[in-house]
């Protein structure tokens, strides 16, 4: 099994929205080709409608362009981004997404797919910034097995 087979086979119960991707970066890829239903909730549209299409189609408004510049030069040089974003859904409703994304490798060191792991968040008020969110926090926490297997993983974490 592939890393990204146990991804896909994981990622249908998750409560964590989960993308993956081929690995052609300039327009008009990325093209999706696996999203998991949570990252459907999250987009506010139908799985069917997601696969095929480029990620860009989350951008409005106030998606900033100096974030985006940094993700692409991100997957450019095969690293992973970590990073928050403002996307729109298809009613046009917006909301604050944090993304952390890396590339998946074949054992030759070849990237083969990204992944990014998606998850809706509010801003802070009030609290000191202690989380490794910082200043932003998740608007739903949970702890099904693939949240502490991708804990274990570091996703979401500032490192
Ligand atoms: C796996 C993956 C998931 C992505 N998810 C999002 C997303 O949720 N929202 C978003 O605005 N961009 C997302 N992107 C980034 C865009 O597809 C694109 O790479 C980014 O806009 C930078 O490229 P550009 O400057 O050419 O637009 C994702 C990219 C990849 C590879």
């Amino acid at each position: 099994m592939t890393v990204l087979e146990v991804i896909c086979a994981l990622a249908h119960d998750a409560t964590v929205g989960i993308v993956v991707t081929d690995t052609l970066i300039e327009a008009p890829g990325p093209t999706i080709f696996y999203a998991n239903p949570a990252f459907g909730r999250l987009v506010g549209r139908d799985l069917n409608d997601i696969v095929g299409q480029c990620p860009r189609f989350m951008h409005g408004k106030e998606t900033r362009q100096e974030t985006l510049d940094t993700f692409r030069r991100a997957l450019t040089a095969g690293e992973r981004f970590h990073g928050f974003l403002t996307n729109y859904r298809a009613d046009g409703t917006k909301y604050r997404v944090e993304i952390d994304c890396r590339p998946l490798r074949a054992a030759d060191g070849r990237i083969e797919n990204f992944v990014a792991f998606e998850r809706e968040v509010v801003r802070r008020i009030g609290r000191p910034a202690t989380s490794a969110t910082g200043r932003y926090e998740p608007t739903s926490v949970s702890n099904d097995s693939l949240t502490v297997a991708l804990r274990a993983l570091a996703v979401f974490e500032h490192v």
